[in-house]
């Protein structure tokens, strides 16, 4: 399963077009199963229904833990570094991750958790997390992760959709500079929770907390309770393994679910390849847990490699911009995956933080989560990469399970701001607007994949028809992405961004809908309109059109957006924080009162010399005025 030439990747690639069957089922002969499948892929795009390995049975944790015992339980599976360079950092052996893993097992059966009960994560990167992750997994229990830096409100969504029985959290967080009360953050999501019987709470920095009698479990009281010997429930190959909840172009996030023995065979594959992983290597991927790049590539897809990883709690520039870089030498990271918006942040920190480290270890470097303009590439190429290092640009989604499009490191062509070929198995297209797929290359289009790869989302939880709906009506017989793609001259795939009303930033998805909605809860404003704009560090800005019942005043005007964006913070997180806001008397809508948002962008990217038509807006007056009062 490991391409180790370009000629392998070709032969590879044309195999998975012309046996896919074949072709999966000799790499799926790399993994542990209790049995194996009778039938490889029964798939159909129109309701849609997929499945792969029908009739298998696996624990996924036996192929990421178990399975390396014997010859490597010795070898590092995880280090984890704290938020805070004072503290020290923990390592654990694959021995002692399967300890850890069963013991947390243990306190979840104790506690109730069956097979299929769905359990909400929100928790920081601390181990726990991983273990709690793996923990679900070895007993079958559907693990939905929630980021730490949503709302309660946010949270409170997420564990009603899921119907989640359990909670687990920790205390508080720490992260950069700031603390957090997450307990408490769980204790007011849960005023509107019904499902949640209890909460496990994992002590990370010593805060008193609220413990409520027969609700409130502590981590370190239930452990001592249970033995470390977990026997991993046996799975059949589509089972649910997660859910995760990412944003659509509706208000309302959607949990997108993975089963588990297509999403454990494409992580493995794809982190072997992609990263050309190799058998001393460590692997540090910056992201979150709370985001699909953590799930598949800081815990399953190295893990199920043996790999060691790295799970870091703190943010790039705490205390200082040099804190990658220090752990890179100090661990002799092989493998650094970050975000564009991480890289950009850190360029404005100058390269006198880079100077000081060689980084002689590192050997390929990763992104994610959104373009890579051309600057920010050949920054990280000399100042990280010290111009002897592989970039992979990766693009994948959270419904994708794993990276479909990137360079196998060292052996594809690459080229700045693109992600460059589809893995084996990607059978990648271009749609133009009537359905019709786009032949040759210099070509522009809807970017669709046109037949299943084994960790493709397979629903959205308790709403199959909008999962058929979001991925599959779009273009008959394809899964369309929403994202808008070029390929170049040599068959390279740019991702140009998303064609639907989801902004990406910082290299998060939130859907125009889902922040109006949020802006609309705060009571001085009737109605909002939200879109994206370029943003020199985050990718995309959040700019937000805000109709009050009365124009505000100039001295009103700034309390009313600390309002707005404080009611943003409370009903979707911080992270969605809007940065721009324009008070409008009216917004630019149809005659059939559809706002037309193209409007809004261009004026939003301080381009309005090309407007288009616009004689079909009802009230063309207010482009005049929205266009003089751009917050530029
Ligand atoms: C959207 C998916 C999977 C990574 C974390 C984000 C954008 C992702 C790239 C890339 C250009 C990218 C796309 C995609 N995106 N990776 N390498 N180059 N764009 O996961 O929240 O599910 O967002 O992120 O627009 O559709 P996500």
């Amino acid at each position: 399963m490991h391409i180790t030439d370009y000629s392998e990747y070709q032969i590879a690639y044309q195999k998975s077009l012309e046996e896919p069957d074949l072709f999966w089922a000799e790499i799926a002969e790399h993994f542990h199963w209790r049995k194996k499948w009778n039938k490889v892929l029964e798939w159909n795009f129109e309701e849609p229904n997929v499945k792969w390995f029908q009739g298998a049975k696996l624990n996924i944790t036996e192929n990421c833990i178990d399975r390396h015992l014997e010859k490597n339980g010795n070898k590092i599976a995880l280090i984890w570094e704290p938020n805070d360079p004072s503290e020290a950092h923990k390592t654990y052996t694959f021995i002692e991750l399967h300890k850890e893993v069963c013991r947390f097992a243990n306190v979840l059966k104790n506690m109730g958790v069956d097979k299929g009960d769905r359990v909400c994560i929100y928790m920081p990167m601390i181990p726990e997390l991983a273990f709690a992750v793996l923990a679900c997994a070895r007993i079958g229990a559907v693990h939905s992760v929630v980021f730490a830096g949503f709302s309660a409100n946010s949270l409170a969504d997420r564990i009603n959709d899921a119907g989640a029985k359990l909670v687990i959290c920790s205390d508080a967080m720490s992260r950069g500079s700031k603390q957090l009360p997450l307990k408490n953050v769980v204790d007011e999501a849960l005023k509107t929770c019904s499902t949640v019987e209890k909460v496990l709470v994992v002590n990370r920095l010593n805060w008193p907390i609220h413990l409520r009698n027969g609700l409130d479990f502590v981590y370190d009281m239930e452990a001592e309770k249970v033995d470390e010997n977990c026997p991993a429930t046996e799975m059949d190959a589509e089972d649910m393994l997660f859910m995760l909840y990412t944003s659509g172009s509706t208000g309302k996030p959607k949990g997108v679910v993975h089963s588990t023995a297509g999403y454990m065979v494409y992580t493995a594959y794809s982190f072997l390849n992609v990263f050309q992983y190799d058998i001393d290597d460590i692997h540090f991927c910056t992201a979150d847990i709370g985001w699909i790049t953590g799930h598949s590539y800081i815990l399953y897809g190295p893990l199920l490699n043996g790999a060691t990883t790295v799970m870091f709690e703190g943010v790039p520039n705490h205390p200082d911009p040099s804190r990658f870089w220090q752990l890179i030498e100090k661990h002799s990271v092989t493998h650094f995956y970050t975000a564009p918006t991480a890289i950009r942040s850190l360029m404005q920190s100058g390269t006198d933080h880079l100077t000081p480290f060689a980084m002689h270890s590192l050997k390929v470097l990763g992104s994610v989560g959104e373009p890579i303009n051309e600057e920010a590439w050949h920054w990280y190429h000399v100042n990280v990469g010290k111009e002897r290092c592989q970039i992979v640009d990766t693009w994948f989604q959270t419904e994708t399970g794993g990276i479909l499009i990137s360079a196998l490191a060292g052996i594809s062509p690459t080229r700045p701001a693109h992600a460059g070929q589809p893995l084996p198995g990607i059978h990648a297209v271009l749609l133009d607007s009537k359905g019709n797929e786009i032949e040759g290359n210099d070509k522009e289009g809807y970017l669709c994949i046109k037949f299943p790869w084994p960790s493709m989302l397979r629903t959205t939880y308790g709403d199959h028809e909008r999962c058929r709906q979001t991925y599959f009506s779009a273009y008959k017989g394809y899964y369309f992405t929403g994202d808008g793609a070029r390929r170049d001259e040599n068959g390279l795939y740019r991702i140009i961004g998303r064609v639907d009303d989801v902004i990406n930033v910082s290299g998060h998805r939130f859907g125009t809908a889902e922040i109006e909605n949020a802006v609309n809860q705060n009571k001085n404003v009737v109605e909002s309109a939200v879109v994206g704009y370029p943003h020199e560090l985050k990718g995309q800005g959040i700019y937000v059109y805000v109709i009050c019942q009365n124009m505000p005043e100039a001295a009103e005007q700034n309390w009313l957006r600390s309002s707005i964006i404080q009611t943003v913070a409370e009903e979707i997180g911080a992270i969605a924080k809007p940065d721009k806001i324009q008070f409008v008397s009216g917004l630019p809508k149809t005659r059939s009162g559809k706002i037309m948002r193209r409007i809004l962008r261009k004026v939003a990217e301080g381009d309005v010399s090309n407007l288009g038509d616009t004689s079909t807006l009802l009230d063309p007056l207010v482009v005049e005025e929205i266009i003089i009062g751009a917050v530029l």
